[in-house]
Formats: structure tokens, C-alpha cells, sequence
């Protein structure tokens, strides 16, 4: 899908720019409007779903010293996200200015963005289109571009614009005013900045956020640090399958500069998160929830503290080979080819031809899942090899679908290669091994 738009790299960011795509791209859907920024999902740290509003200064500097040291950044961690609580003044923006809090950032934001930047790594910051934020600090209102300009001379590369508590109920005009404003006050800036509408999934953002400029926007709301709770835990939040559940039928609404967002990551909270509710999830659940939001292509924002990862969490999140199919620069979107009750089959193409395939076991026993190029992906691949990007392992050639053990609440994933075929145009099944993989 991605491949059928086009994206206007290294637009300048000056002037209101939009592209017209609209002959590529199904009729009933608006074309993107590009800030020429995040073609890729961004990936990076967020501060909220560990810490809420207690952050400063030092969190963030150890944060990212944290990441270097890990190798959080050099798997591609580059974003550094500071989300509500940096500002000064709590309560209405018509009483107070919008200012950083001098007591959890002496040296100001700018001297974080330095910080990041010195690191090769960016720094976000957040904000909202009301008089208050969600936490109840000053918001923008009637400030957008005065707002955009103090953002842009502090060096900030992302806004979480944050909408879901100032306009919960507000009609889809006036959202559309809201995030438009401000990402023309953006886009208004010598500086490129990703712009993350944060409405909870309310008001069928995806269908008209990516034309007014928006780079990614929440497709629900929050995420709770739960694989699979029963029910919408107190009627709000949403575990990870429910988030998965929700962006079945999105995935044409998201590619390169404009993505659906499935909310940051829970992996490493293991329940003692001080802002997220929830209980946690095992181990295999927070890999499956990882290897799940890369195969979507959500941005992927750790929200536990990056200080103190266990290894299993480092482990996973550094996993290259899968932040790899989320970085694709084709930008495309899994698709749920199979849904077999508990046992589902996500596929994505990628930009090199090779596909990517994760079979997830939602039910409460290890289950044998089988996997058909033919049928699944509707490729007429005969020959072909896996990999498996957990095991990171060669699992040889095959001209016959493969099956696999998947545990209980386990995602596999694996990267499938077409191979050449013989002359005739048949497969060459005598290099075949034998289609089961451990
Ligand atoms: C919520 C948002 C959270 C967090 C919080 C800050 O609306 O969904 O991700 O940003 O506000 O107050």
C-alpha cells in the first residue's frame, strides 16, 4: 500500500506545503500532507507511562545516558519524549504563560534538546489544544503559534498534541481545526517537527489527521499495562490485543509520514509502573506485544525506565532484526491474513520482496500453527527460506507450508524469502527440508 503514495523528502519546512496524492490513493480517503518527517515510525523513549508528571532533568540526562549505554540508541531508540508535567503552571492558559517548571529543568529544555542532540539522539515535548492538559498544566489555546515558535527555538524534534481530555466531545470540524492550527504553526518553523495528534482514537481520526499534516495519531486509548484483561479495564483502558483488535481495518490509513499509533510500549512496566494501571504481563507477552506493534508499524516509544531494564526486556527491545521490519522503509502494514479464533497469521511485504510473518497464539495452550505462502499470502512462492527473528537462526528452505509450535499468548516471527525456481518454471523441492520448524 505505502508504495502506491509518494512522500515529499527533504520538503523545507517552510510554507504550507500540501501534496497532491489523491490519484494514487482510494477515493474516500484524503490525501496526506506531508512534513516530509518520520517516514519510518518514530522510536525512542516517552516519559509518561512509567513516571507520569514526576519527571526532570536528571531522569531525562540519565535516561538518555541510559540508552547510549544499553544500546537502546544504536538499535534505533532516538526519540526522547518528555510528556505532560515540564511545565511550570498548572490551571487555565488565560492565567498562566506556558513555561517550564525551573525547579525539575534549571537549565531549560533547550539544554536537554543539546543534550539529545550532542547524542544523536531528538527530543519531544507535549502539549495540548485546551486551556489545560489531561494532568491539568497549561495547554495551548489561542497560543498555537507563538506555542510552535518556543518549541522550534528550543530545539524540540516532536509535539504530542494531546486533545482527548480538552475535547473529548468535541465534533470532528472542530478537531480538525485544532490539530490543523497547530500543525500550521509547525509547519510555519524553520525547524522539522513530528507533530503526534493524541486523540484517543475518537472521531475516526485516521481518516482525516494524515491530511492535515499529523505524522501519527492515537487509534485508542491509553494502553494498560495488561496482555489480556478481561473486559475494558475500568472502562477506559485497553490491553495490548485489544489495541491489535482495534487496528484491524486501519492499516490503509497508515504508511511512511502518517501512522496509526497503538500507544507506547508497556514492555519492562511488569505491573510497578507509578502512572500505568494494570498488572503486568510475562515475559513471552511483552516480546509478543513488542513483535506485534513493529509488525503494525506503530511508533514504538518505551515507557518503562530505561535505568533499570532487566536483561530479558533489553533483550527484547533491542531485538534488531524486529525493530528492522518496523523501520521498513516501504513502510507497509501488517494485515491479519488469518484468524482461526485464537490462532492469527499477520503478514507485511518489505521493501527488499521478502515478507514478514508473525503467527500469534492468543489461547491458553501451545498450539501447532501452520503457514502457506500460497494460501496465506496469495504469492505464488514454490521455494523458499525462513528465518526466525527470535531464534535468530537460518531455518533452511521449504517448498511446502511450515508449521510451528507457538506457546500460549507467544507471537513467532520469521522472515520468508522467495527462492529461485527451477527453469521450468517448477519448484525444486529435492533441496526441501522438512516443513515443520522448532
Ligand atoms: C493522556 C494521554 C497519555 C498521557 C496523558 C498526560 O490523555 O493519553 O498518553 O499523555 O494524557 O496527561
Amino acid at each position: 500500500m505505502a508504495n502506491q503514495k509518494q512522500h515529499c523528502r527533504g520538503l523545507g519546512l517552510v510554507g504550507l506545503i500540501a501534496m497532491a496524492f489523491a490519484s494514487t490513493l482510494p477515493a474516500a480517503q484524503p490525501a496526506p500532507r506531508s512534513n516530509g518527517l518520520a517516514l519510518t515510525p518514530p522510536v525512542g523513549w516517552s516519559s509518561w507511562n512509567n513516571f507520569g508528571d514526576d519527571i526532570n532533568e536528571q531522569l531525562v540526562i540519565e535516561s538518555i545516558d541510559a540508552m547510549i549505554a544499553n544500546g537502546m540508541r544504536d538499535a534505533g531508540y532516538v526519540f526522547v519524549n518528555l510528556d505532560d508535567g515540564w511545565q511550570r503552571h498548572k490551571g487555565a492558559r488565560k492565567d498562566h504563560p506556558l513555561e517550564y517548571d525551573p525547579k525539575k529543568f534549571p537549565r531549560g529544555i533547550s539544554y536537554l534538546a543539546d543534550y539529545a542532540h550532542q547524542r544523536g539522539m531528538k527530543l519531544g515535548i507535549y502539549s495540548g489544544p485546551g486551556q489545560t492538559t489531561c494532568a491539568g498544566y497549561t495547554g495551548s489555546e489561542g497560543h498555537e503559534a507563538e506555542d510552535a515558535r518556543m518549541f522550534a527555538s528550543w530545539g524540540v524534534d516532536h509535539l504530542k498534541y494531546d486533545s482527548c481530555c480538552s475535547h473529548r466531545e468535541a465534533p470532528k470540524e472542530e478537531l480538525q481545526k485544532i490539530f490543523r492550527t497547530m500543525s500550521n504553526a509547525l509547519m510555519s518553523q524553520q525547524r522539522g517537527i513530528v507533530l503526534h495528534a493524541c486523540h484517543c482514537g475518537w472521531g475516526d481520526i485516521w481518516e482525516w489527521a494524515g491530511a492535515l499534516g499529523v505524522n501519527h495519531w492515537r487509534i485508542g486509548q491509553d494502553i494498560s499495562d495488561d496482555f489480556n484483561y478481561p473486559g475494558n479495564r475500568e472502562q477506559y483502558y485497553f490491553d495490548v490485543l485489544d489495541q491489535l483488535d482495534r487496528g484491524v481495518g486501519l492499516e490503509k490509513y497508515s504508511g511512511p509520514g502518517h501512522w496509526n499509533d497503538y500507544d507506547m510500549l508497556i514492555v519492562g512496566l511488569d505491573g510497578k509502573s507509578k502512572q500505568l494501571v494494570g498488572t503486568g504481563a510475562s515475559n513471552i507477552e511483552y516480546r509478543t506485544h513488542f513483535s506485534l506493534w513493529a509488525m503494525v508499524s506503530s511508533p514504538m516509544l518505551v515507557g518503562a525506565d530505561v535505568r533499570k531494564l532487566d536483561k530479558y526486556s533489553l533483550e527484547t527491545l533491542t531485538n534488531k532484526e524486529v525493530i528492522a521490519l518496523n523501520q521498513d522503509p516501504a513502510g507497509n502494514v501488517a494485515h491479519k491474513v488469518r484468524d482461526d479464533g485464537d490462532l492469527e497469521v499477520f503478514a507485511r511485504e518489505l521493501a527488499d520482496g521478502s515478507h514478514a510473518v508473525l503467527l500469534l497464539n492468543r489461547g491458553a495452550a501451545t498450539a501447532t500453527m501452520t503457514f502457506s505462502p500460497r494460501a496465506d499470502l496469495q504469492v505464488p512462492m514454490d521455494r523458499y527460506s525462513i528465518r526466525d527473528l527470535w531464534q535468530h537462526r537460518d531455518l533452511g528452505t521449504y517448498d511446502i507450508p511450515f508449521t510451528a509450535e507457538v506457546q500460549s499468548h507467544e507471537a513467532r516471527v520469521f522472515r520468508i524469502r522467495q527462492l529461485s525456481t527451477s527453469a521450468n518454471g517448477r519448484s525444486v523441492s529435492d533441496a526441501a527440508e522438512q516443513g515443520s520448524v522448532q
